[in-house]
């Protein structure tokens, strides 16, 4: 029977090797182990992020979720707080790894730099774009489960389930609309999220070109 409990400081040795075993084709897992551990920290510090650890009977780590219930807010205090360290790990590994250099400096290092530009200018000026959407009348509350993550030889047995019904709890108990996720078009993932009932909502192409398909789930009934 699986546990899933908040993620925690030392969880991440084993969290994050899930990481990089389990969603090795994504750019954050080219990134190397220094960069998820350090990228898991700052989830596990986050009061506006979501990471949940999957526990098994014998007291394993064998999933985990990573996810924010208020998005911009959580994005924005990573940066703030873990940003130079994420920046040194990711700088690090591109030295070592020029192929992931190229891609860094094709796809994403000019946005990284303005995004980082911009939120710097608007917490300067306390300008505070969460707190706005999040006021605003009539806008929907939306969250979102960025990493999901099982053990593949923990799979099948509810782990998954486990870990999106606590997300989904945390999300009510903020009072959300819905948790929004993107996942790439060819990933098996996709039967699983439409299996628990959520809902697809078309095609997208990420900023740095890459092809997602986004899901939501409704949170009220
Ligand atoms: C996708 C993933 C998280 C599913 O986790 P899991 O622990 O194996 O799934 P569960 O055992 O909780 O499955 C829950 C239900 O979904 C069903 N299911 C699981 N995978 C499915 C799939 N690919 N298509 C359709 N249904 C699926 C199960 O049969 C089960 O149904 P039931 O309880 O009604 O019998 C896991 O396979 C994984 O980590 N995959 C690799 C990483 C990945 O793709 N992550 C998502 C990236 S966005």
């Amino acid at each position: 029977m699986v546990k899933v409990r908040p993620l925690r400081g030392d969880d991440i040795a084993t969290s994050s090797r899930i990481h990089l075993e389990v969603l090795d084709a994504e750019f954050l897992a080219r990134c190397g182990g220094a960069f998820l551990r350090c990228y898991q920290r700052a989830w596990v510090e986050s009061p506006d992020g979501i990471a949940l650890a999957a526990i098994d009977e014998g007291g394993r780590v064998v999933g985990a979720l990573l996810g924010a219930i208020r998005p911009e807010s959580h994005f924005r205090a990573m940066v703030l707080r873990h940003g130079p360290a994420l920046a040194f790990w990711l700088l690090a590994q591109a030295v070592t790894h020029p192929r992931l250099a190229r891609e860094l400096v094709a796809t994403r290092a000019l946005r990284y730099v303005r995004g980082l530009l911009r939120m710097l200018d608007a917490t300067a000026t306390g300008l505070d774009a969460t707190a706005i959407a999040l006021d605003g009348t009539g806008q929907p509350r939306v969250g979102e489960v960025t990493h999901l993550m099982v053990r593949a030889d923990a799979r099948g047995s509810g782990v998954g389930r486990a870990l999106l019904q606590e997300a989904r709890r945390a999300a009510q108990g903020a009072d959300l609309d819905e948790l929004v996720l993107v996942t790439p078009p060819d990933l098996a993932s996709r039967g699983f999220y439409e299996h628990l009932g959520w809902q697809c909502g078309g095609a997208l192409t990420s900023r740095s070109g890459e092809q997602f398909v986004r899901y939501r789930w409704a949170l009220r009934t």
